[in-house]
């Protein structure tokens, strides 16, 4: 039999700065799904990764004076490193910035734009940078960005536009016929009513005015615009649109994107539409789940009040955490995150309830039978009700796996954890060993609580992934014939001769009162440097941007002359560039100026000009460039070069 396939996505993210406890949610439970399918025996493709283009990038890097794959290299490096910290089990990592991805980008544009789905018109518009978004002027807020409040800048450029509008019906019908495809349902209600039925606008889908990304082949000047770029990802990622596109015919469909809630709006009639003017199937689902927030409010750099994960991971261990965020929030909805929170799930679920059940357990059998249980054993009135509840746990943590309720099948976990607790209370071990006739009852109940050990060790694995191993040590198993998730369902599967070991606890008991004070130091120390890390950016910025004092001989460092243009020419993909060849004194160079706008190549021939003689030779467009030609600028549309009179040769020092 073929097996069966599950192809799962999270968001690709922007890689502006660290990630957060928030982002880190939404991968989380995606890995949860995968390993979840895994275990069911899928053939599991589970893509993630970053999303690099756009003018936000463009500026950090430019801030920072590097180029923005330098910048986006240095911080793609940590998250790959934070989902290594998280046990997160990708596929698949795409980079927007990857040479396939950017072909394939290409390729769809080029295409949609040949069948008349994409078209060249005007954009105007209002621009929020932090939030990579446009609006029109009735989308604003008091003249600001809807969604973060800060201010935006007025736009009008030539753009090419996706006919979205097109779509619109076809889209509102695929949505009421298939009322899986937008989970939770509230949020198909949302898009229907919000924005499908008072009728979509054609998406503007390039941009003109920045350069860092991916760039429209058959006119270059523009590049492609955030949604086209990065919702491809999901297919470029299996080679659509290339030579080798197998993993794309065996993993397209998509069964599940995973998204948080305000990008829903974007995977569930953008994407749709997309794929409808590909010819292609859409996804079968988009899951958009809700925020972790504080007090509230969302998780921000800007607020200040960012959980970063690898504080709490090194504290409490990467199970916890994940545990913490798959239990704690109902899978859809916000939930909130706060320390006593975690350290009272900490305590509570795992330290007492599943720590010391494997705890004790192996305690007894070490206590009472020097560690190996004898193989003689006779049953109690209560081992019919456990066996029961751990079959049942099982089909319902099934059952809410397939709607993605990872909480609502962790509660079911913890229902049969309880029982086994119950059950040790009930047959009373420290009373049973007092009689001898009765040890073979207590080798029983003992096996009983160690067997349903092992099954819920089993159920555990795709939220926690060191824990299951932890407990197999201690009862002597190996991952195998004895941990598989079909073995969960065979009561008795467990040598009844077992020999256990005992180790530390799995999940200590935390000190709550002095925990919270070293948790709270620890997140605003790590809180602090990333806004210390902020403010010294914009200060340095500030800096840069106040015109210092220098002495005379930092003056004379800068070398001047004079040079002469004697050819010049149009760079073809840029729309600012001209590429000039100077001669200076003896020697002709290749100078780069923005200037295109204000003189076209015929006109600089033959001009005197004033260049930077002895600046750092740097590379544009692929070229190098040697020196910079002078000119006045007056900061709006005005610009006139620097020139010096004719009788003036060539080479002749400026000082
Ligand atoms: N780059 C786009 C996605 C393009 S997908 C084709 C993007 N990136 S993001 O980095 O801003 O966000 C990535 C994901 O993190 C989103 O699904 C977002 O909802 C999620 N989260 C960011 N902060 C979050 C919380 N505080 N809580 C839960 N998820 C959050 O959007």
């Amino acid at each position: 039999m073929e097996q069966k396939k599950f192809y799962i996505t999270t968001p690709i993210y922007y890689p502006s700065d660290k990630l957060h406890i928030g982002h880190s949610y939404c991968t989380v439970a995606t890995d949860t799904m995968a390993r979840y399918k895994r275990l069911r025996g899928y053939d599991v493709m589970f893509l993630t990764g970053t999303d690099e283009h756009g003018q936000k990038i463009e500026r950090i890097a430019n801030a920072q004076g590097v180029t923005p794959k330098a910048y986006t290299d240095k911080v793609v490096a940590g998250i790959k490193e934070l989902w290594k910290t998280l046990h997160i089990s990708y596929d698949k990592f795409i980079r927007t910035t990857d040479e396939y991805h950017i072909k394939t980008v290409q390729g769809i544009f080029k295409r949609l734009y040949d069948q008349g789905d994409i078209y060249k018109s005007t954009y105007e518009g209002w621009y929020c940078t932090p939030c990579e978004s446009f609006f029109t002027q009735h989308q604003l807020v008091d003249g600001k960005c809807p969604d973060c409040g800060r201010e935006v800048e007025k736009v009008k450029e030539e753009s090419y536009f996706f006919r979205l509008s097109k779509y619109q019906d076809r889209i509102i019908k695929y949505m009421e016929e298939n009322p899986e495809f937008l989970q939770p349902n509230t949020r198909q209600n949302e898009m229907i009513n919000n924005f499908l039925k008072p009728g979509l606008e054609d998406l503007a889908v390039s941009r003109t005015s920045f350069t860092w990304g991916i760039p429209v082949e058959f006119d270059p000047g523009h590049i492609v615009y955030v949604w086209i770029d990065a919702l491809s990802n999901y297919i470029s990622a299996l080679g659509y649109g290339s030579k080798d596109d197998r993993l794309f015919q065996k993993y397209w469909p998509a069964d599940v994107h995973v998204v948080g809630k305000e990008i829903v709006r974007f995977h569930s009639i953008i994407w749709p539409a997309m794929l409808m003017a590909l010819d292609l199937p859409l996804p079968k689902q988009i899951f958009g789940h809700g925020w972790l927030v504080i007090n509230g409010g969302k998780m921000s750099k800007s607020v200040g009040n960012v959980v970063d994960p690898n504080v709490l991971v090194n504290k409490y261990g990467v199970d916890a955490i994940r545990y913490f965020l798959l239990r704690e929030i109902a899978f859809g909805q916000d939930g909130n995150f706060s320390n006593e929170a975690l350290i009272q799930r900490i305590n509570s679920d795992l330290a007492n309830d599943l720590g010391n059940l494997v705890s004790r357990t192996v305690g007894m059998i070490e206590k009472y039978f020097e560690g190996k249980l004898p193989q003689e054993q006779s049953c109690t009135e209560f081992d019919a009700d456990l066996v029961q509840t751990a079959q049942t746990a099982i089909s319902k943590i099934e059952a809410a796996m397939d709607n993605m309720m990872f909480s609502d099948a962790l509660i079911e976990l913890w229902n049969l954890i309880r029982r086994t607790n119950k059950y040790i209370d009930e047959t009373q071990p420290w009373i049973l060993i007092k009689e001898k006739a009765n040890h073979s009852m207590l080798a029983n109940a003992l096996y009983h609580v160690a067997e349903s050990i092992r099954i819920v060790s089993i159920l555990l694995q795709p939220f926690m992934p060191n824990t299951p191993k932890l407990i197999w040590k201690q009862l002597h198993i190996t991952a195998g014939e004895l941990t598989t998730w079909e073995s969960a369902k065979q009561w008795g599967k467990l040598p009844k001769a077992l020999s256990v070991e005992k180790a530390n606890a799995i999940f200590p008991r935390i000190d709550m009162k002095k925990e919270l004070q070293e948790l709270e130091d620890a997140i605003k120390a790590s809180q602090a440097t990333a806004i210390a890390n902020q403010n010294k950016k914009e200060e340095d910025k500030k800096q840069s941007e106040i015109p210092q004092e220098i002495t005379i001989d930092d003056f004379c460092k800068v070398q001047l002359k004079v040079g002469e243009v004697i050819a010049s020419e149009k760079v073809a993909k840029s729309k600012k560039l001209l590429k000039n060849q100077v001669k200076i004194g003896d020697e002709v160079r290749v100078i780069f100026s923005g200037i295109s706008q204000w003189y076209t190549p015929e006109e600089m021939v033959g001009k005197k000009v004033v260049v930077a003689y002895n600046l750092k030779p740097r590379k544009m467009m692929g070229e190098m460039s040697y020196g910079m030609i002078l000119a006045a600028d007056d900061g709006a549309d005005k610009l006139s070069l620097l020139t010096v009179d004719n009788d003036i040769p060539s080479g002749a020092d400026i000082s």
